[in-house]
């Protein structure tokens, strides 16, 4: 079986992605002495090598790979050593240029960048598994070896390749899925428009066409695609197994970032043996330690609740924004312990040492531009010694206090074209569903929707528009038996093949909410309405309004203008033992707050009300004991209430009573007892 934290590491993982191949040698014997001076415990190499492994076709040139291995191990650096199937070199495409991914508007992308790559394309996929061969032959059992890293972040920059041999391998992957084109025909209800097919040979891709193509076509496409891109790293994977046993294989997703929606994580996370998470802030005006709190859970959930790793994340700015802002002081660390607080085994970046050229050069590193008399350096060495204090949180897991539910064929269907409102975003209500349970100092984990649910008292739906009939009988048991269930609108509406569920809206959840839908009624730009509460209490709404029909539920909230005026806003349901709540507009965030402040009374959750807002405080526990993680994310010094005196482990000092969390800073108690 192979291991499933990093071979050799007696510590948090603390270090980067590290490309000496851009540097001379003479370099390399400064980086490793810069990497003892931090702390670091591992980097992460030959990601993008393939070139210089294999200058010429089935010519390797492993010697300076050698060397840099050996100079790594003897400096105590554990390596995370890549397959460099991202980034094929100039010669492979000469010979394969159909390896080269083509666009749904049919255009074939050029080598010059990294991750041009058709996964159906079999000549790729050779080259990949020799190349991956010839990798593990050489280092499966090298003393420096820590893990495998296949490939590079899946699923981008190309999600999905349209070209014929991806139109041939669609074909072979329905023929499996369906059996039949019938069952096909049936799944993408092709009796619309005509579009029916005779064989299967008549199936393509779902190309540029005039108008709106069919949407389960569309939705089978991304699974294909998913499904592709994940049969290429479990060949990687099982080599990696065969040739060098027990070292774990990972390779590195992007769980929370909304550009990369192609994947699906659920299914990931099972092929992995060590769940890793790349993370970058995106600037777009929000905190982005929410943003960052609610990546991390879901790593953490990905990885069914296991230690996880996070491998990338930045010093300081990145350079593919539009804009891309510097750290503050500081925050560099809250972010990296915010990351290990939610159950990161260590803080890894892209990446160790600046590069002068390429198209990452203004991105931030460890070692920056200006070298070592800089801020980012020191709180690189801060953050070394302060990872290197926490060794014994290792295998301690995050405590969650409720759930919110994630799917990511969900997200898939929900952006599919001609909806009731292009307004709607499911992820923006994921994400403020999220931010309120964070400012209650709430941790969330994330469940699919068929997941076994029972140990929470509070589930929320923040907008699940595919729900299968499995996942809706799994929510009305879950309330049966004493759940307290939230779901916003616009959930439960069709099934796994994007069909409207029997009957009126939302199919998959009228009983467990006791209401049906008869009319969705988005609202215009910049249009809001009014919503009141039988003790006078007044919620705003916008995007989206819904005619709801209560079919035992009682009304909560009730809409006070607009087109829905005087119909139900807000509904509760008591079925069973438990409660489901259910909104049918888009709350701004204080509506939200009430609505989950309702929610959590009939859940019997009693959060902290004791800390400021920002002020993040979450628990490890496990064999080794419990730690309280707080990070003050404010200007002004904090005071944490504790219920345990205990041990500070970056300051060592005892605390008692409250703990004292200076503006901007991080500490970690190991809780007595
Ligand atoms: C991704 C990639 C890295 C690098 C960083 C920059 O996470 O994996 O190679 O490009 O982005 O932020
Ligand atoms: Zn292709």
């Amino acid at each position: 079986m192979p291991e499933t934290t990093p071979r050799g590491l007696t510590r948090l993982a603390f270090g980067g992605d590290y490309n000496p191949e851009q540097w001379p040698e003479s370099v390399w014997h400064e980086d490793v002495r810069l990497m003892r001076e931090a702390g670091v415990t591992m980097v992460s190499v030959g990601i993008f090598s393939w070139a210089l492994l294999e200058p010429t076709p089935g010519a390797y040139d492993f010697g300076w790979l050698d060397r840099l291995l050996g100079l790594l191990h003897d400096n105590g650096v554990r390596v995370d050593l890549g397959t460099p199937t991202v980034a094929p070199p100039a010669w492979f495409y000469r010979t394969h240029p159909e390896a080269l991914p083509v666009t749904a508007e049919g255009v074939r992308y050029e080598f010059g960048s990294r991750a041009a790559i058709c996964h159906s394309n079999a000549d790729y996929r050779a080259a990949a598994a020799t190349i991956t061969t010839r990798l593990a032959e050489r280092y499966g059992d090298h003393p420096a070896l820590a893990m495998w890293h296949v490939h590079n972040e899946y699923g981008v920059p190309v999600s999905a390749c349209y070209c014929d041999s991806c139109a041939a391998h669609f074909r072979r992957w329905l023929e499996t899925t369906y059996g039949t084109v019938d069952a096909v025909n049936d799944a993408w209800g092709t009796a619309f428009w005509g579009q029916r097919y005779a064989d299967f040979g008549q199936i393509n891709p779902p190309r540029l066409t005039p108008t709106v193509g069919n949407p389960a076509q569309a939705l089978d496409y991304k699974r294909f695609a998913d499904a592709t891109m994940r049969e290429n790293f479990v060949m990687e994977r099982d080599i990696l197994h065969r040739l060098s046993p027990g070292v774990p294989v990972t390779t590195n997703f992007m769980t929370a970032l909304s550009q990369c929606d192609s994947v699906d994580y659920w299914a990931w996370g099972r092929e992995v043996d060590i769940v890793t998470n790349d993370h970058y802030l995106i600037t777009d005006g929000r905190r982005t330690h929410v943003n960052l709190a609610m990546a991390a859970d879901l790593t953490r959930s990905v990885a069914g609740g296991a230690p996880w790793l996070l491998l990338e994340h930045s010093t300081s700015g990145v350079n593919w924004q539009p804009r891309n802002p510097a750290k503050a002081p500081g925050q560099m660390a809250r972010n990296s312990l915010g990351h290990v607080a939610r159950g990161s085994e260590g803080a890894m970046f892209f990446q160790w040492r600046q590069s002068r050229r390429g198209a990452e050069k203004f991105h931030s590193a460890m070692v920056p531009h200006g070298g070592t008399e800089t801020r980012v350096w020191r709180e690189v060495v801060e953050l070394g010694s302060c990872l290197g204090s926490l060794a014994q949180i290792r295998g301690t897991r995050t405590e969650a206090d409720v759930a919110m539910l994630w799917d990511w064929h969900s997200w898939w269907a929900q952006s599919l074209a001609w909806r009731p409102s292009e307004d709607h975003d499911a992820r923006e209500r994921a994400d403020a569903f999220y931010e309120t349970l964070y400012d209650r100092h709430l941790t969330v984990d994330f469940a699919h929707p068929e997941a076994d649910l029972s140990s929470y008292p509070l589930v929320v739906v923040p907008a699940l528009y595919l729900m299968t009939r499995a996942a809706g009988d799994n929510l009305r048991a879950y309330v049966e038996n004493g759940g307290t269930l939230v779901v916003s609108y616009f959930s439960g509406i069709v099934d796994e093949h994007d069909a409207v569920h029997e009957g009126s809206c939302p199919g998959a959840l009228r009983d467990v909410l006791g209401l049906t839908v008869e009319e969705f009624s988005p609202l215009l730009p910049g249009e809001r309405v009014r919503v009141t509460g039988p003790d006078g209490s007044e919620l705003g709404g916008d995007v989206w309004t819904e005619f709801v029909v209560p079919r035992g539920a009682e009304t909560v909230w009730t809409y006070a203008d607009g087109l829905t005026a005087g119909h139900p806003a807000v509904t509760r349901h008591r079925l069973g033992e438990g409660t489901a709540w259910y909104v049918s507009t888009r709350l701004g965030a204080d509506g939200l707050d009430a609505l989950l402040g309702r929610a959590i009374e009939d859940a019997r959750i009693a959060p902290r009300t004791d800390l400021p807002r920002d002020v993040e405080v979450v628990r490890r526990t496990g064999a080794s004991g419990s730690y309280l993680f707080a990070v003050n994310h404010t200007v002004t010094d904090a005071k944490v209430p504790l219920d345990t005196a205990g041990t500070e482990l970056l300051t060592g000092e005892r605390t008692a009573g409250r703990l004292p969390v200076p503006a901007g800073a991080v500490r970690v108690v190991r809780l007595d007892g």
